[in-house]
This record gives C-alpha cells, sequence and structure tokens, in this order.
C-alpha cells in the first residue's frame, strides 16, 4: 500500500508582511515604489473623470464617453497591482489623492494633460521595471511585461488624439467632427 510516510513534518510555512504565505519575498523598495504606482493610477481614474466632466459640458460626447472608459480603465490598473501585492503577500498602503485638475482653456490642452499623464505612468512602470530587474525578481518582471507594452500603446493613442486637436487649432467644426471620430471607436492610427 502506498502512503504518505506518517514520520514526515510539514516545514513551517514563511510569511509575508500581510500574513498570507510568500514564496519568494519581495523588496521593501520595490514594494514602497509599487504602493506609490497604484496611487498614481487611482489619480489618473480620478483625471480621467474630470476630463470625461469637462467633455460632457461641452457636448463633446465622443471625448465625454472616451474618458469615462479611460477612468474606469485607470481605476482597473490599480487594482490589478494591487492583487498582485496581495498575490506575493505584501501589505497595500492607500494614500489620499490629490485633486484632479478641473479647468481646461481648450481640448488641445486637456489632451495634452492627457498625454503627459500617460508618460508620467510609462516612467513610473519603468521605473518599477528597472528595480525587479536590478532585485533579480522575475515574477515581478514577467508581471509587468505586459502592463509596459500597453502602457506605450496608450501612450502613442493619446499622442495621436493630441495631434489630431492641435492640427484642429480650436476650430469648432473640426473638433466636433474629430469627437464623432471618437464617439465611433476611432481613436487610434
Ligand atoms: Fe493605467
Amino acid at each position: 500500500m502506498v502512503g504518505f510516510p506518517s514520520s514526515s513534518t510539514p516545514e513551517i510555512a514563511t510569511q509575508g508582511p500581510s500574513g498570507r504565505v510568500i514564496a519568494e519575498s519581495m523588496s521593501q523598495e520595490l514594494v514602497a515604489a509599487i504602493q506609490q504606482h497604484i496611487n498614481l493610477e487611482l489619480e489618473a481614474s480620478m483625471t480621467y473623470l474630470s476630463m470625461s466632466i469637462w467633455c460632457a459640458e461641452r457636448e463633446l460626447t465622443g471625448f465625454h464617453k472616451f474618458f469615462s472608459e479611460e477612468s474606469v480603465e485607470e481605476r482597473g490598473h490599480a487594482i490589478q497591482f494591487s492583487d498582485y501585492l496581495i498575490a506575493r503577500a505584501q501589505c497595500n498602503d492607500l494614500q489620499p489623492l490629490q485633486a484632479p485638475c478641473q479647468i481646461w482653456a481648450k481640448l488641445e490642452d486637456l489632451l495634452y494633460n492627457a498625454f503627459r499623464l500617460e508618460a508620467d505612468t510609462t516612467s513610473s512602470i519603468q521605473h518599477l521595471y528597472s528595480i525587479s530587474d536590478r532585485e533579480n525578481d522575475i515574477r515581478t518582471t514577467v508581471f509587468l511585461d505586459p502592463i509596459l507594452e500597453r502602457q506605450i500603446a496608450s501612450e502613442d493613442q493619446y499622442a495621436y488624439l493630441y495631434g489630431r486637436t492641435k492640427f484642429a487649432c480650436n476650430d469648432p467644426t473640426a473638433l466636433l467632427v474629430i469627437d464623432g471620430e471618437v464617439r465611433s471607436g476611432q481613436t487610434s492610427r
């Protein structure tokens, strides 16, 4: 009869800071950087909500829908990073959010701000990547790979939308055409 040896004693599982079992520890520098990044994603979600409101108030229904969806997506990114910390038995550390900008002179300025926000988010993910690479934390680099690729595509999308609105020179007819394109889902090259 085959069975488990009765004399074997299970090893004591190592716990992470959250109290969950942990397979591999994480550097505190990387944990703190991910915690900060979660706040950045949440602030991006708030900013895009603010942008969606600004667009709705000016009957730019395409951009209103676009930024509403972007706001939800950014919150989803925050949750994705938060879930990753949970999976690695690390603690989350949510911080108060800064009030988002709510006033823009024109749509072109709003889209430039959105592009800069995406570029800052890319820099933050690249920072996480460089720490995990230095720490030889393969789990984290594998986790970040598709996120970084998606983020770079997002930057390209915002560069396109900013370029279109910049070209329109704040002409209402041109802006309504672009808004119609965005409403129909044409938001990238
Ligand atoms: Fe994001």
